[in-house]
């Protein structure tokens, strides 16, 4: 075999080859000889089966437009994050990428998220008049030149081997042909040994489905260590290219024919960003606590959206109900004092700090070791300030470079314009986000948001709408400024 020049990869490609050689426990060298063996040996396979056609390599583009047709399923599992990135990645090699979500993947990613980044609907479990239009079973499965399924989670994956078609999802898996399918398993290591998922994959398989993955590696459950994670996104994208190659290109239908994707860019790859989020609780006893009735949803849509666009994300956030999203590093805490310990050591790292945690602005002046007794009359409580965090950021990166943006949340009943840019200019924020709590409809606990952003120089936007469509306006401003 010629030697082989690695040096010359790109970085991404060569990033994904080191992984994939320390995973199988192989020089890097050794794992290219191996991805090549594979090609050749897969390729021999699919020239000997029955049910393939003569593949020709794909010279002429599929479309008018010269995009390849992707059609992207996205089960419900905790790597369903890492759809994004595939996404991203898909998109970038130049594909139309068009999305569908189980039930149970929308409580892991939000469609909203998927349409960003392809620039397409999204279709979702349900039957629904609308999305059969945009986006439904038939349209996915007739667009389509490829559907990936990437996680493939052990459920998703037996529904397909049983052919079900209760759902957009399952529906678009069985009126697409199986060489046309690309699986990418996830699930944890026990379930991928089960008999039950070999028989799943070998059914799969002898259809004429193809595969990537799992990967041996780090389970969402920290504990557990095997085969079962996610293929990395740069590898499924890659094994998505070499499939395209090797089918038939397939002419879209007339009445498929649409406008061109305008997916939203993936402005803050790799940039660190800290988000805090929900109340803070100050205990008067260990069982009664001053706090206020933040749930946290905005920090969280802040979080979610800036992972979504390739940020590395940490989520400082207060006690709540509410689930944090995934992929994300999550630091809890209780109090203010705990929040500001939380934040200020991770604070140079960050290229942004969002505060849109609901700090307590002021805590008992002491804290009872014990539950203490109800007094016979009324009793005073003192009360000492807790420390303002982002005032002190401010302070502390006032003549600072590099310094992170910083961006404060402003939660007001009256004259909400004019206190917010007071409080911007006290604390020495960059941007500002003021929001009138005085309604039920906006502001804490509800799903939507209206907000108005001030900046430093005298600009003002404003946004509307749920909590995170506003959260990427809102990052949309920062990315302008970063
Ligand atoms: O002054 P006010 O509490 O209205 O300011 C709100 C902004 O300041 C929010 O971004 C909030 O997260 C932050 N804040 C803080 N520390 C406090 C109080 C508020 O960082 N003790």
């Amino acid at each position: 075999m010629a030697s082989l020049t690695i040096r010359k990869l790109d970085e991404e490609l060569k990033a994904l080859l080191r992984l994939r050689a320390a995973s199988h426990g192989r020089s890097v060298e050794d794992e290219v000889r191996v991805i090549l063996r594979e090609a050749a040996d897969q390729r021999e396979a699919s020239a000997s089966a029955p049910q393939s056609q003569p593949a020709p390599r794909r010279h002429a583009p599929a479309t008018a437009s010269g995009k390849e047709r992707v059609t992207l399923i996205i089960g419900g599992g905790i790597a369903a994050y890492k759809a994004l990135e595939l996404v991203r990645l898909l998109v970038k090699a130049g594909a139309d990428v068009r999305c569908a979500l189980t039930r149970a993947a929308k409580e892991f990613v939000q469609p909203l998220s998927f349409q960003a980044l392809s620039g397409r609907p999204v279709a979702t479990d349900l039957f629904d008049a609308s999305q059969e239009l945009a986006a439904g079973h038939i349209a996915l499965s007739d667009w389509a030149e490829l559907a990936v399924i990437a996680p493939a989670t052990a459920d998703l994956l037996a529904r397909a081997r049983l052919g079900l078609a209760d759902d957009v999802v399952t529906a678009t898996l069985l009126a697409i042909p199986p060489e046309r399918t690309l699986f990418a398993p996830a699930m944890n290591e026990r379930m991928w040994a089960s008999p039950a998922v070999a028989e799943t994959m070998a059914a799969l398989k002898a259809r004429g489905c193809s595969t990537i993955g799992p990967n041996a590696g780090e389970m969402a459950e920290r504990s557990h260590v095997g085969l079962g994670r996610l293929a990395e996104a740069a590898e499924i994208a890659a094994a998505c290219a070499q499939k395209l190659a090797t089918l038939a290109p397939r002419p879209i239908p007339s009445h498929l024919h649409d406008g061109p994707a305008q997916p939203r860019a993936w402005d803050l790859e790799n940039v660190p960003v800290l988000v805090s989020a929900g109340p803070t609780r100050e205990h008067l006893d260990p069982v009664r606590f001053l706090s206020n009735p933040s749930t946290g949803r905005m920090g969280f849509a802040l979080a979610e959206a800036a992972r979504d666009r390739g940020a590395r994300v940490t989520l400082v956030c207060g006690p709540t109900e509410l689930a944090p999203p995934t992929g994300v590093e999550v630091v809890r805490v209780e109090s203010a004092l705990e929040m500001q310990a939380a934040i200020e050591p991770r604070a140079a790292q960050q290229r942004a700090i969002v505060m849109a945690a609901a700090v307590s602005d002021q805590r008992p002046a002491e804290r009872a070791q014990q539950k203490q007794k109800k007094p016979d009359g009324d009793e005073h409580l003192r009360l000492v300030r807790t420390p303002d965090i982002l005032r002190g950021l401010g302070e502390r990166f006032l003549n600072a470079t590099p310094r992170p943006l910083l961006i404060g949340f402003a939660a007001e009943t009256e004259r909400v314009e004019e206190f917010a840019r007071a409080k911007l200019v006290a604390k020495h924020l960059d941007l500002i986000v003021a929001n009138d709590v005085s309604g039920a409809e906006a502001g804490f606990a509800a799903l939507e948001n209206r907000v108005v952003v001030l900046d430093k120089d005298g600009g003002r936007a404003q946004f509307a709408g749920p909590k995170l469509a506003v959260a990427h306006h809102l990052w949309d401003e920062i990315a302008r400024r970063l």
